[in-house]
């Protein structure tokens, strides 16, 4: 964990999670960013992995409306799922190592929420990477890698990332 990390040390830490991933198999770096922050994140780790980078899209809404979503109890999502495309289309099957960024919201980011709930990660590596504002992260961050974990996927390091640091 790297609480309030300075830019110095994100950047070390991309690395680190970049050579964490680097092998002879090729890694899918998959995202979902509202501002801008995690897609940083994101592309700089595909580029030194040399990855093929995917971005999570979701509906169209400003974000106060997100805000509010992600406020929503973390259980009615069991039941409901946000639409949710891929850029470029992706085909999970053809990767084994995989980088997820997503943001910290609320109690839910219902975009990633609905990836995570429609893909199978048996047997794949996951490096779940998150960039966050700065209040109740640990938590989140926790609570994602063992939704993660339980569906299959083994998680080799762990990247908290602070917006203001990349
Ligand atoms: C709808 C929404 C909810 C957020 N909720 C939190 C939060 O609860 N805790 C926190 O630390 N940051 C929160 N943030 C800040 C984001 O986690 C932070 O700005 C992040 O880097 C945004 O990533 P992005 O630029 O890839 O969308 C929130 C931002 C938005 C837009």
């Amino acid at each position: 964990m790297n609480p309030d990390n300075s830019e110095n040390e994100s950047l070390k830490l991309l690395q680190k999670a970049a050579a964490t991933l680097k092998g002879e198999e090729k890694t899918a770096v998959i995202y979902f960013s509202l501002t801008g922050n995690t897609e940083k994140a994101a592309k700089l780790i595909g580029n030194i992995t040399d990855a093929d980078c995917y971005r999570i899209k979701s509906l169209n809404l400003p974000k106060f409306a997100w805000l509010f979503l992600s406020l929503v109890p973390p259980i009615i999502w069991r039941f409901v799922r946000i639409p949710i495309t891929i850029e470029p289309a992706l085909k999970l099957t053809d990767y084994r190592n995989i980088a997820l960024g997503f943001p910290k919201w609320g109690f839910t980011c219902p975009p990633i929420a609905s990836f995570i709930k429609k893909e199978k990660f048996q047997g794949k590596q996951v490096l779940p990477f998150m960039t966050y504002g700065g209040w109740d992260y640990e938590r989140f961050y926790n609570k994602m890698c063992s939704t993660i974990k339980k569906k299959g996927a083994a998680i080799p390091m762990k990247l908290l990332i602070k917006r203001n640091t990349i």
